[in-house]
């Protein structure tokens, strides 16, 4: 066990934050695969998305994110962007040593390509975690020969945000960007962005299921469950309903999350940043 976390009970609330609507993927998996955790989710509408934004300030929307959780008792804290996981995933472990359990979505990711032995990988994500390089470094250093092939696609993020996915607009937008060069003769795809499950059938379809798509919900969602597990903070009942925060309410981020979500969920506009 951590030797902090003796104070922490399994009744706390899990908190989970992104830059908007990605997030909802691995809230949804962690809501099925773990369904009497009581889950708070913070969606920062009003700085998506935050893959164009500098590694300081990403930081300092999640260390404000990060405190506003903390506020309402979570035991642990999901990072589920992968942009906020890259720039700031280090610093919340230092500020915040021992208060709480965080849990990025980069290091599961990586260590199931190393685990499925994947040798040509191509990782597809924000400008943020891109530039980064977080995937390329991570994977390198458990093992040298895995090549390596980022592409930025800024773009898809705020094209799902819209709604914008199952159509014309993304099918050209996906086979753009999955056309360029370095991604020729990959074996895996990494879906480094949070955003991105909402278009996996669709970059299924492109590579007519001869590439292995990777997202991180599955892989994130064993992590937590593990770590849970040996923590002993796995609460046994339901005591709350989940809770869904952004900083901006639009009617799309509401509709586009209740379509994901796949059930009725009722968004709360939480100002964080007056
Ligand atoms: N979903 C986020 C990620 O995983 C960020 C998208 C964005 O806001 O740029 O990177």
């Amino acid at each position: 066990m951590h030797p902090d976390m003796t104070h922490k009970s399994p009744n706390q609330p899990i908190g989970i934050f992104d830059s908007g609507i990605g997030g909802l993927t691995v809230a949804n998996a962690i809501h099925h695969a773990l369904p009497n955790e009581h889950l708070i989710y913070f969606g920062d509408t009003v700085h998506l998305p935050y893959g164009d934004k500098s590694a300081d300030a990403i930081r300092y929307y999640s260390l404000k994110i990060s405190k506003f959780l903390l506020e309402q008792n979570c035991k642990m804290i999901i990072i589920a962007c992968n942009s906020a996981s890259s720039a700031a995933y280090d610093m919340l472990l230092d500020f915040f040593e021992g208060k709480v359990l965080f849990v990025n979505v980069v290091d599961p990711l990586v260590n199931a390509v190393i685990s499925n032995n994947y040798q040509n990988v191509g990782v597809i994500a924000t400008k943020a975690t891109i530039n980064s390089s977080i995937y390329r470094n991570k994977i390198k250093s458990l093992n040298q020969k895995v090549k390596v092939n980022q592409l930025a696609t800024p773009l898809l993020a705020p094209m799902i945000e819209e709604g914008f996915y199952s159509g014309s607009i993304s099918k050209s937008i996906i086979s753009n960007y999955l056309s360029h060069p370095d991604l020729h003769d990959i074996d895996a795809l990494l879906l480094a962005c949070t955003h991105y499950p909402l278009i996996k059938a669709e970059i299924d379809e492109f590579y007519n299921g001869k590439v292995a798509i990777m997202d991180s919900t599955d892989v994130v969602t064993n992590v937590v469950i593990q770590i849970l597990t040996e923590e002993k903070l796995l609460s046994p009942k339901r005591s709350h309903e989940d809770q869904f925060y952004v900083s901006d309410y639009t009617k799309s981020f509401e509709e586009t999350a209740r379509n994901f979500y796949g059930e009725n969920i009722k968004l709360e506009a939480q100002q964080i940043w007056t």
